[in-house]
């Protein structure tokens, strides 16, 4: 019986959008993401590394990783310049998406940068459109002037959902990213407000 949902409608957190069985919940300090145990997230990463997915991480990771990741993200999130977005399937409590933004540093303060990741069995129903549409709106409520992504050029899905979201291309690196053995170009993207809210 899934708990994390029951446990979060008790404390009186609500979702920000239910898409299907999906429930999107905006954590701004960790209430959201310590429901989840360190083994919970995990499993979560280590299914992208099985894909081989664009993301930072490219090799298994364990609990104690995991714990320590979580334990950075509770003290960034506490400093109160970021947020997560998490997506829970409430008929179950597994994670299917994590949405991050990630603040710059001074005298960047008003630039940062968001990081996607959507569970594969979650892919295709609109879930990384709506985490974004949520997170382009409370990171300009927060200030934030300059949104950029950084995207593997050959990650096709990522870059045609960026460029459907309103990012446009501002400079393509060659050979800037390492994936499992190659050197990869990367694009680095902004935000260009296209994308009618
Ligand atoms: C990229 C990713 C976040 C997309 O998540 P998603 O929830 O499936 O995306 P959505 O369903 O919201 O798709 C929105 C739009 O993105 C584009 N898109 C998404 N997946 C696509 C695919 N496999 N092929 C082509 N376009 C795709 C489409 O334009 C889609 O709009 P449409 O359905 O109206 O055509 C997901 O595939 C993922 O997590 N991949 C692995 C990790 C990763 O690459 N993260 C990004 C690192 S920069």
């Amino acid at each position: 019986m899934p708990q994390i949902i029951r446990i979060l409608e008790k404390e009186g957190l609500e979702p920000e959008l239910i898409l299907e069985n999906v429930a999107l919940y905006l954590d701004r300090d960790g209430s959201v993401l310590t429901k989840f145990s360190p083994q919970d997230l995990a499993d979560y990463i280590n299914e992208f590394v099985d894909e081989q997915a664009y993301i930072t991480v490219q090799s298994k990771v364990d609990s104690k990783q995991e714990l320590e990741w979580m334990y950075n993200k509770l003290q960034r999130l506490r400093e109160g310049r970021a947020f997560m977005l998490i997506a829970i399937d409430y008929t179950t409590d597994r994670l299917a998406g994590i949405l991050e933004l990630i603040p710059f540093s001074f005298p960047f303060q008003h630039s940062c940068e968001f990081s996607i990741s959507v569970r594969a069995s979650y892919r295709g129903r609109g879930l990384a459109k709506e985490m974004f549409r949520i997170a382009i709106r409370e990171a300009k409520r927060m200030g934030y002037i300059n949104l950029h992504l950084y995207v593997s050029a050959e990650n096709k899905a990522a870059i045609k959902l960026y460029k459907k979201l309103g990012f446009k291309t501002i400079v393509k690196l060659k050979k800037e990213r390492y994936h499992y053995g190659r050197l990869v170009d990367e694009i680095m993207m902004v935000y260009t407000g296209k994308y009618r809210m």
